[in-house]
């Protein structure tokens, strides 16, 4: 959407909130031993806490309230009271939902334990994700090709020697979870159609230790890379203006 004056930036204020502090709850609760459903179950209270709805159950009837993708699941990996954290693992927390009429998606990666239980490439992986996603919201800017994110993305990503999953794009978001444009994280895929101020987009890159792609798994909804390696995601939703964007789901 595109922000049409108070009463939308304050909507979409309230709804980055919610997903903001649901996902910074959800980080801080991954430790090893936690299952991905324990993450879930710490999420869907604080969107409850806000009045906010799940946006995949609402939108797409997901099975949980939020979405946690581990190793080389890249995305909409379906919590479960199965699947517990072991130190060294890489994990991925996706927020997103509806408040008032309002949309907001966000999304980080961290691994999981002690600092010498993590593989060095994969907290290199966090931190270039993290860097990457930086600079693909500081190139969305009011009068510039939606292109511009893209190159951000592929250059940092370049920098630290490693894959940008093509086929996983950011969108337009705020009157739904996802609206036009599509945001690609590699420039070839993006159209010339120039950014304007006011609009609502969610940018998230993910990038891998080898996959250039995302594959469909047998459960129907987590994407994972189809050669094992791993992936990392960040995700803010942000209003574009002439200068840096408005960071709706900061800390
Ligand atoms: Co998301
Ligand atoms: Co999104």
């Amino acid at each position: 959407m595109t922000i049409d004056g108070d009463d939308d930036l304050q909507g979409l204020t309230r709804a980055g909130r919610a997903v903001a502090e649901a996902r910074d709850a959800m980080l801080a609760a991954v430790e090893p031993g936690a299952t991905t459903a324990d993450l879930d179950a710490v999420g869907r209270r604080v969107l409850r806490s806000h009045g906010a709805r799940s946006a995949p159950q609402l939108a797409v009837g997901f099975p949980a309230a939020t979405c946690v993708s581990v190793n080389d699941e890249a995305a909409h990996g379906v919590p479960s009271p199965t699947r517990v954290l072991r130190a060294g693992d890489l994990v991925n927390v996706d927020v997103s939902a509806e408040l008032d009429g309002y949309w907001a998606d966000t999304g980080a990666s961290t691994p999981v334990g002690p600092p010498e239980s993590v593989a060095p490439v994969a907290r290199r992986l966090v931190e270039a994700t993290r860097a990457a996603q930086a600079d693909a919201m500081n190139a969305a800017r009011a009068g510039r090709p939606i292109g511009r994110i893209g190159r951000a993305v592929e250059r940092c990503a370049r920098r630290h020697g490693f894959r940008v999953i093509g086929n996983l794009c950011g969108h337009g978001v705020g009157a739904a979870l996802h609206e036009g444009p599509s945001i690609p994280s590699i420039e070839r895929m993006a159209d010339d159609i120039a950014l304007w101020e006011g609009l609502v987009l969610a940018v998230e890159p993910f990038l891998s230790t080898g996959a250039d792609v995302a594959v469909e798994g047998r459960d129907g909804w987590t994407l994972r890379t189809p050669d094992g390696s791993l992936s990392a995601q960040f995700e803010h939703t942000i209003v574009v203006t002439h200068g840096r964007p408005l960071v709706l789901t900061a800390s």
